[in-house]
């Protein structure tokens, strides 16, 4: 990133919210998770306040037991491509699986998106955690966590292939002559690999930022190098700012090993800011929330983790369960993490589960304190940005009004988009078409 300087911002827009019974409070809209009004304002809200990008998480199964948000939500792409008319600067990034869905199909979408946004697109490659989701695509079997990975890898080789099936100056259009296109600047991309055949060309050209900006979700040791090796950003979640450093060292770290710059890659953490006047009215906020979740619906989000585990069946104040290797098929790195936290500090399962579903994290005071930890995160290269995912919509408001002024004063946040593209506001240079490229060496 040229500018390091300057923090960024996600604004993560989930309608009902991540807190399983959030949709009781009452200020959050009980359908927000179906409601185009809300998205579009918490869009609009963000590209108010300069945020870099929207996010749009996603999954691909659910069952009785799953958050709200999660039994009824917008498909990623086709929400962002309504965003994308509503919206002038702001990046839309979405998640896509690479374990359930095609590259030719997928390449196409987001190549779409980044037409139809003018160069705002951003796709999170997710490997797909859970195992019920083969069921809901004609598989038998869910790939394991480390074949997803190596799917994972050749998958976005094969969509940036296709990405450059057109040469930037491909689509001459000439009316007179009767050409529409000049033939020795559209490729096919002949791949022939493990997991995938694509012959190409793609039929759609690359947009004003070249590719999409591709994110990485996913923190264990095959996560972190797909990351390092291929990623323009990273969505994490850390617990305090030793951990989010240690990450930050190690991605930042690997990706020099795999010849790239550290700046090429934004390392973006997830902060779920809870923002009061006083400190005690933001405590009462984050009390409100917590108060709503029961110890039930925590043992259910618990659960989903583990591979829809029913922890019903153990005694609440007893030390956390042993529970071997159930999880590492699924959210690895997030169960390891309960799995060693819960020993460490020996924590039983009561407590496991209602941090896991009602989870706290740092940022919860006045907007200095909030604006002083954001930057003292980034100073200490703990994260480049944030993607904030706020549980009250108007926490979302708040952050914009009362903390962003704040890090513009300190010098620390943008006054305006330097840039009309995604590329341009992460400060992530344009990648140049491989044939193109090759052409240009060869004539030099
Ligand atoms: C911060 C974060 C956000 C994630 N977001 C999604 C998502 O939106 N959809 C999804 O299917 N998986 C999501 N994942 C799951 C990962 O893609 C991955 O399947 C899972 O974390 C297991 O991989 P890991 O052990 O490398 O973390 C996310 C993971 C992390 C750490």
């Amino acid at each position: 990133m040229a500018n390091r300087k300057k923090i960024k911002f996600g604004a993560l827009i989930h309608g009902v919210g991540g807190n399983i019974s959030a949709w009781r409070h009452p200020e959050i809209p009980a359908d927000a998770s179906v409601n185009l009004e809300f998205y579009k304002k918490q869009a609009q809200t963000a590209e108010a306040g300069l945020f870099d990008l929207l996010f749009i998480a996603d999954g691909l199964y659910i069952t009785e037991k799953s958050i709200p948000h999660f039994l009824n939500r917008f498909e990623p792409v086709t929400i962002l491509s309504a965003l994308a008319a509503v919206t002038r600067r702001i990046g839309l990034v979405g998640t896509l699986s690479t374990s359930y869905s095609e590259p030719f199909t997928v390449a196409r979408q987001f190549g779409s998106l980044d037409h139809i946004s003018g160069g705002r697109a951003g796709w999170n490659v997710v490997t797909s955690p859970l195992e019920g989701s083969a069921r809901n695509y004609s598989k038998t079997d869910h790939p394991t966590h480390d074949e997803r990975y190596q799917i994972a890898e050749e998958y976005l080789e094969v969509t940036r292939g296709l990405w450059d099936s057109w040469e930037d100056d491909a689509f001459v259009r000439d009316k007179e002559a009767g050409v529409f296109f000049e033939p020795s600047k559209m490729h096919r991309l002949n791949h022939k690999g493990r997991y995938f055949s694509v012959e190409g060309p793609l039929n759609i050209a690359r947009s004003k930022q070249g590719h999409p900006v591709i994110f990485q979700a996913g923190s264990s040791e095959s996560g972190k190098n797909l990351a390092a090796k291929s990623a323009d950003a990273v969505f994490t979640g850390h617990e305090s700012i030793e951990e989010a450093k240690a990450f930050y060292r190690d991605v930042k770290g690997r990706a020099a090993a795999y010849g790239r710059s550290p700046d090429e890659i934004a390392i973006l953490p997830g902060i779920g800011p809870i923002i009061g006047r006083t400190e005690e009215e933001a405590e009462r906020k984050y009390e409100e929330l917590a108060n709503l979740v029961s110890i039930d619906k925590a043992l259910d989000y618990l659960g989903r983790f583990f591979e829809h585990h029913d922890f019903s069946q153990y005694p609440l104040d007893e030390p956390f369960p042993e529970l071997g290797d159930l999880g590492s098929n699924s959210f690895r790195s997030g169960t390891d993490k309960i799995k060693r936290t819960a020993k460490e500090q020996g924590l039983t399962l009561r407590q496991v589960a209602l941090r896991s579903a009602t989870p706290r994290g740092e940022f919860v005071g006045t907007p200095e304190k909030i604006a002083d930890l954001l930057q003292r995160w980034h100073e200490e290269e703990a994260a480049d940005g944030f993607i904030v995912h706020s549980a009250f919509p108007s926490g979302l408001t708040d952050f914009v009004e009362l903390v962003v002024p704040i890090l513009q004063e300190r010098g620390l946040y943008r006054t305006e988009y330097e840039s009309d593209t995604l590329r341009g506001n992460l400060g992530l240079p344009i990648p140049e078409n491989r044939y193109t490229a090759a052409n240009r060496k060869v004539t030099s």
